[in-house]
């Protein structure tokens, strides 16, 4: 038999048809049998008359569950009742595998939707929401590459920090103490002198122990870094990744949005408008006079402040120059402020946190000394890295977006788990 997908046996219409999948639905009577049958593409209602079929096949319908794997050939043809417009008259019908009583009926709680992982990423929700990620992959690359740039990876096992010891996590290699890489940016700084502009995606790992909605311990990172290129340069880059990934949303995924029920116009903002760019000193005050939150100069943005503050906006916000004090080692200091540094927060909308954080890098070798001693780091560690100040350093600069942020934020989804198929949390690393 010559099977097609259940959407391309939808677009013929009319005729007959094999296709194969697993039960989604399935319910009987006296004379008729109904299976909603599902595949990557899509689900189909096929109708299964006692008297039409062989007594193997009306057995067979007896005993079938959901999640039944199955291969179905009949004749389609549009049916109005039917849960996306068309029903398959059944002639033939084989079994591959009968499934068990499925564990996930309605209703069920999320710890237990997280426990059935590797069976709830079968659901429309959980696939529609996997090929969102699909696309944001792929949009990706499709960005840097058009770009110019070249895709390049750095190793996970390191022996240094990027975003601070607190939320590393210590793996034993061999005896000696390495870490799980928290960014591959320490090693983009020495690759951009041989491929000039790179990027990556690959998993980053943080050693979180806040049990927030945007917050994992393993999440896939888009990382980027660009010699000769400086601050506004980087975040050109950032808003244009950020409206490539929307806009591939909205052209090749209007039907998982549907099934999410996450409404389109929600996205439409961030590809029609330019993206505000606000100074840390210009959020403060947004915050003190819009949202009655007075911030000491000098504090981190938290979630709550973030989430005011972009309830502001209907597209990303992009907050940049903040206190050199709470950003990383590396920030370029700005030249006419030493107090702040040339960091960006891309804010998403709707409560979805911090997207992007980038920066131009500090091209002067004493002061990344200064910063990393201050940290209680042992500068041996980071020769390799200080190097890329000694030989031929260029101005250069670039930023990583948490890939499950902005899926989480596409989809519209209520917790950052969502937008991976296997979440990684504080409590979570099963299955
Ligand atoms: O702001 P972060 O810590 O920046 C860096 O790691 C830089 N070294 C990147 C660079 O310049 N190459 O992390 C970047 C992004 C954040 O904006 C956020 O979207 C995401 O990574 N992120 C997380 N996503 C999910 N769970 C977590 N625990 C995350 N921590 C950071
Ligand atoms: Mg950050």
């Amino acid at each position: 038999m010559n099977f097609i997908s259940i959407k391309e046996a939808m677009q013929k219409g009319t005729g007959e048809v094999s296709i194969r999948g697993w039960v989604y639905r399935e319910r009987k009577s006296n004379k008729f049998g109904f299976i909603v049958l599902r595949d990557a593409t899509d689900i189909v209602q096929c109708i299964i008359e006692k008297d039409k079929v062989s007594e193997k096949i009306w057995a067979d319908m007896e005993k079938i569950l959901i999640e039944s794997s199955c291969e179905i050939h009949g004749t389609i043809h549009p049916e109005k009742r039917a849960p996306t417009g068309f029903e398959i008259a059944v002639s033939e019908m084989s079994v591959v595998s009968f499934a068990e009583p499925f564990p996930i009926n309605k209703d069920q709680g999320t710890e237990f939707l997280l426990n059935e992982r590797h069976l709830w990423i079968r659901s429309r929700y959980m696939t529609s929401i996997l090929k969102i990620r699909s696309t944001v992959f792929q949009a990706i690359r499709e960005y840097f590459c058009s770009k110019g740039f070249y895709e390049y990876q750095s190793p996970i096992f390191t022996d240094v920090q990027c975003e601070g010891g607190s939320t590393l996590f210590q793996v034993d290699y061999f005896g000696h103490p390495v870490y799980l890489t928290q960014s591959w940016q320490l090693y983009a700084e020495a690759g951009i002198f041989s491929l000039e502009k790179i990027f990556t995606i690959a998993p980053s790992f943080r050693a979180e122990r806040s049990k927030t909605s945007r917050h994992l311990t393993e999440y896939w990172h888009a990382e980027m870094e660009v010699a000769w290129c400086g601050f506004d340069g980087m975040i050109e880059y950032g808003e244009g990744l950020i409206k490539h990934v929307v806009n591939s949303v909205l052209e090749r995924n209007r039907e998982e949005l549907k099934i999410l029920k996450r409404d389109p116009a929600k996205l439409k903002p961030a590809i029609e408008k330019p993206f505000k760019r606000i100074t840390y000193d210009e959020a403060l005050f947004l915050l003190k006079q819009k949202c009655k939150l007075e911030i000491p100069w000098g504090k981190d943005l938290r979630t709550i402040e973030e989430d005011k503050l972009t309830s502001l906006f209907d597209a990303p916000v992009i907050v940049t120059r903040y206190p050199k004090m709470i950003k990383a080692f590396y920030m370029r200091e700005d030249p006419e402020n030493p107090d702040v540094v040339l960091g960006s927060d891309f804010l998403l909308p709707e409560g979805h946190g911090e997207v992007i954080g980038g920066s131009e890098r500090e091209p002067d070798l004493e002061k990344i000394k200064e910063r990393l001693k201050a940290q209680g780091e042992k500068l041996e560690n980071y020769e390799f890295y200080l190097d890329t100040r000694r030989y031929g350093s260029v101005p250069h600069s670039g930023f990583g977006l948490g890939v499950e942020r902005l899926v989480s934020w596409i989809c519209g989804l209520e917790n950052i788990k969502d937008a991976i198929a296997f979440p990684r949390t504080m409590l979570r690393w099963t299955p």
